[in-house]
């Protein structure tokens, strides 16, 4: 399982929970199990919490209610501690006078729980964050210095984490430790929040917190200091990005607003103002002696493709590594002779930064492709190239995963003279994705005359498999749907022996160099009674069910082919009463191991 939560806090001049809930809403696609508000009302913290989704637990609880100018907010996703109305945040001490909302995982909880009730403490909740109320309270009773409270709290705890407190007098106050938080400022008070949707509605200003650093809101001054209790400095950084982008439309989901978002998307990455960076990337890449490429999830699959363009059309060798994985294979090989890319949609996901810095101690460069220019892969990245795709809200990656395909073909082209093709076929590619988009409707007939499945296997060589593997994880995201992506070519090496005619097989065959090989795969497929869907430009009789590519520069197939797959998935969660925008079990950014 997966699990990641939003903290926000609030200090202003207007109610603070009618705008916690809001920026919380706005957070909820990151974790959504259970919620809970803090606020401060006549020098007294008041919380309510609950189980179930922002809206329910709202309109049981009426947070809306809660008095106040000050206060804090969460919604959880469970990690330590079943979802219960107690696990969730805010956690307040024994007295009451201090509540605290965390994302991230404590590893050290039960020694400093054990040690704090033989101190006294009488702990509310199974969970780990829990601790770090009473910790702060341990500290803060002595002297009332929220200062020092901070300080030698956060040198006990042990874990990632990125939390926010709220104290009786008034303060809020926040650290970070391999988690992201960040400081909204608006002209009459602070934000303090996990993401920066929860206060771009009023403020585009942000000061990105760094790792160890500690923040206090109070009598309306902000302070910035780290672990040893030095003050900091920190820049305040304008954020691009229009709220608007985070909105569902017209559309039913953000999934499908998402998908369909593709044309424009995937354009803006070969057009945008990556063109300097580029540059950079190309340096860094002809100097170096050996290039690892690394990303979990839809992510790797995009490093796959990159690994296969390299190789094809630049000519330049490189290994691609999940990032899970990378610790254990490329860290003995990697030095400061090593270019590394990350890919990562949300610059936040844990199993990445932590390949990364790993390579960065043994001295490789490292170049990313990030959705979020300040997330913390961006700053610790030595150049990064921006996807610029805006917000993307549905769980499952979409619209991201085209644009840093669009990206990365972008730079290939760069790298021999224009031979991938993409900048010289932009209009063609934006036709041929306004057609694919077009068959929308006969996707969503064919999904809703299929029996009920229980297998998916999907097929592709070359280019293709890494497409046949990203379709597969979508099925299987959305729709909870057993489906693997299978190289046409293994069929023959074991696969075979799974298809019958339960099982329903999705065939990618553009007419290119691979078309041949992938049709004697089917005619074996179809030969043991499965169901066969072709994704081709060229009809087949073998073909129970056809999807139309529209006709593209070959090299250019992949960018369009992902999006009937997509749309698949879409419709299969539909059918199955699945909700698309929050899959179970997942959450969108994955930053605990
Ligand atoms: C798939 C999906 C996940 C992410 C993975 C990496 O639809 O959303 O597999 O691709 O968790 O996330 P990023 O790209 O943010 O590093």
């Amino acid at each position: 399982m997966l699990f990641v939560c939003s903290i926000i806090g609030y200090k202003g001049k207007s109610l603070a929970a009618p705008v916690l809930i809001d920026s919380l809403k706005r957070m909820e696609y990151r974790g959504y199990d259970s919620v809970g508000i803090a606020t401060i009302t006549d020098g007294k913290i008041l919380v309510r919490k609950g189980v179930g989704k922002v809206a329910e637990v709202n309109k049981s609880l009426e947070l809306v209610r809660m008095p106040g100018l000050v206060g804090i907010g969460h919604t959880r996703w469970a990690t330590h501690g079943g979802v219960t109305g107690n696990n969730a945040h805010p956690h307040s001490a024994c007295t009451k006078d201090i509540a605290v909302v965390h994302n991230g995982i404590i590893e050290n909880y039960d020694a400093l729980k054990e040690e704090l009730i033989l101190l006294g403490h009488r702990f509310k909740s199974q969970t780990d964050s829990e601790v770090i109320a009473h910790l702060l309270e341990a500290h803060y009773s002595r002297e009332r210095n929220i200062k020092q409270a901070m300080i030698e709290t956060c040198n006990r705890l042990k874990g990632t984490y990125a939390f926010v407190a709220v104290f009786e007098e008034g303060a809020i106050s926040g650290a970070r430790f391999d988690e992201p938080l960040i400081i909204g400022i608006m002209d009459n008070g602070y934000f303090i929040s996990s993401d920066i949707l929860g206060f771009l509605k009023y403020t585009d200003k942000a000061i990105f917190l760094d790792n160890k650093d500690i923040a206090i809101i109070n009598a309306g001054k902000l302070e910035l200091f780290d672990f040893e209790g030095l003050s900091v400095k920190r820049p305040t950084t304008q954020v691009a990005w229009e709220l608007g982008a985070a909105e569902k439309g017209a559309y039913a989901h953000h999934t499908l607003k998402e998908i369909h978002e593709q044309v424009r998307t995937v354009i803006e990455g070969i057009s945008s103002d990556n063109k300097e960076k580029i540059g950079t990337f190309c340096n860094f890449l002809t100097n170096a002696k050996s290039i690892y490429i690394t990303g979990s999830g839809t992510s790797y699959h995009s490093a796959l493709i990159l690994k296969h363009i390299f190789g094809k059309f630049a000519k330049i060798r490189s290994e691609t590594i999940m990032s899970s994985e990378f610790q254990y294979i490329a860290l003995d090989s990697i030095d400061e002779t090593s270019v590394l890319i990350a890919i990562s949609q949300s610059g936040e996901t844990a199993d990445v930064l932590q390949s990364v810095k790993a390579a960065k101690q043994k001295g490789a460069k490292i170049l990313s492709v990030v959705n979020v220019p300040t997330s913390s892969l961006a700053r610790i990245s030595d150049s990064f190239l921006n996807v610029n795709c805006g917000p993307e809200i549905g769980v499952a990656a979409t619209k991201s995963f085209t644009g840093q395909l669009s990206v990365l073909y972008n730079l290939t082209d760069r790298l021999c003279n224009g031979c991938v093709g993409i900048a010289a076929n932009k209009n063609e590619l934006m036709t041929a994705l306004n057609l694919i988009l077009a068959a929308e409707n006969n996707i969503a007939n064919m999904v809703d005359i299929m029996d009920d499945i229980k297998d998916i296997y999907i097929l592709g060589r070359s280019l293709h498999y890494p497409i046949a593997l990203e379709g597969a994880l979508k099925i299987k995201e959305l729709a909870y749907i057993h489906a693997e992506g299978i190289a046409a070519g293994e069929l023959k090496h074991g696969p075979l022996a799974l298809i019958d005619k339960n099982t329903m097989v999705v065939v990618i065959n553009p007419l290119d160099a691979t078309f041949n090989d992938t049709i004697s795969s089917a005619h074996e497929i179809k030969a043991r009674g499965a169901i066969v869907i072709g994704i081709s430009d060229k009809e087949n009789d073998l073909y129970d069910h056809f999807i139309k590519l529209p006709k593209i520069k070959e090299t250019l197939f992949p960018l369009i082919e992902v999006i009937p797959l997509q749309t698949v998935a879409y419709y299969l969660a539909l059918k199955k009463n699945a909700d698309p925008d929050y899959p179970r079990n997942l959450a969108k950014s994955v930053t605990v191991k």
